[in-house]
């Protein structure tokens, strides 16, 4: 059998680190080209050198999802280097204020987090669909969170950008249901990676005793289903939201 993702090109945002970083791992490993997008440059360099020593094919970009030129002057340069983008996993997000309530959340903190979690989910989306479109294939995946279905206490600002992507690939989903691009989210409870190692640890504690199986997700975990989601057999699903919560979510 040949490898599942050979000849496919794949975006991945925040694809220098944490779940970004391993899923593209994956996806390199079994045949695709990746484009890793993200703000952190030295860690864009790291992760270059990375997959380069493994013999992956890998490009790198520094690119802000929320910057609309920046997407879509990336995104046409991927297309165009490459001839196609098969897929586009969009793990850029930021937490942004946490074990705080509303009260003591500022305007601009919020913005913040709603321009990066859902301002950029938007505009790498649309971008992703611009490209896909003309090849009638494609498969883009978010990432959303147990706390835009449940709304965590202490997080408001990211609980309510996740919440908003949700309703971002409901929507899309259907718009493009019959373009032969499927447009899904992951919802994950607790990862463990340097976004939750940022946290507070009481916040950390109030989200992980909520997880039926009292234990946090690992990076493997998050890369088996990103990768289904992406491949060409996740064909007849779209518009939804997967769950890898541990049994925290009942919808
Ligand atoms: N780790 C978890 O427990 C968890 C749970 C639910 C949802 N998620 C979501 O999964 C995604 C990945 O999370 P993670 O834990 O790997 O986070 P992480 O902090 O480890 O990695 C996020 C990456 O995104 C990059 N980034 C931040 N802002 C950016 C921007 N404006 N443009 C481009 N890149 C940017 C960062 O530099 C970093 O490399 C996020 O959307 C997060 O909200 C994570």
């Amino acid at each position: 059998m040949s490898p599942r993702f050979e000849n496919q090109v794949a975006v991945i945002t925040g694809g220098a680190a944490g779940i970004g970083r391993h899923v593209a791992l994956r996806l390199a490993g079994e045949g695709a080209t990746v484009a890793l997008w993200d703000v952190d440059q030295a860690a864009l360099d790291a992760a270059q050198a990375e997959f380069t020593g493994k013999g992956f094919k890998v490009e790198t970009a520094k690119v802000d999802v929320g910057d609309e030129q920046s997407v879509a002057g990336t995104m046409v340069a991927v297309a165009t280097r490459n001839g196609r983008i098969d897929a586009l996993v969009h793990c850029a997000g930021i937490v942004g204020p946490n074990a705080r309530k509303i009260t003591e959340v500022t305007v601009d903190e919020f913005d913040r987090v709603m321009r990066v979690n859902t301002r950029g989910s938007f505009l790498v989306t649309k971008h992703a669909l611009l490209a896909m479109q003309p090849r009638g294939y494609g498969r883009i995946l978010l990432f959303a969170s147990i706390a835009g279905k449940e709304g965590n206490a202490g997080m408001c600002s990211y609980s309510t950008s996740k919440a908003a992507v949700i309703g971002l690939v409901k929507s899309v989903g259907k718009e493009f249901a019959e373009s032969g691009i499927t447009i899904n989210a992951i919802a994950p409870g607790v990862i463990r990676t340097a976004m939750v190692d940022a946290l507070e640890p009481r916040q950390v504690t109030y989200m992980t005793d909520k997880i039926p199986m009292k234990r946090t997700g690992t990076l493997d975990e998050v890369a088996a289903l990103s990768c289904w989601a992406v491949s060409s057999e996740a064909s007849f699903t779209t518009a939804f939201t997967f769950d890898l919560s541990g049994g925290r979510a009942t919808y």
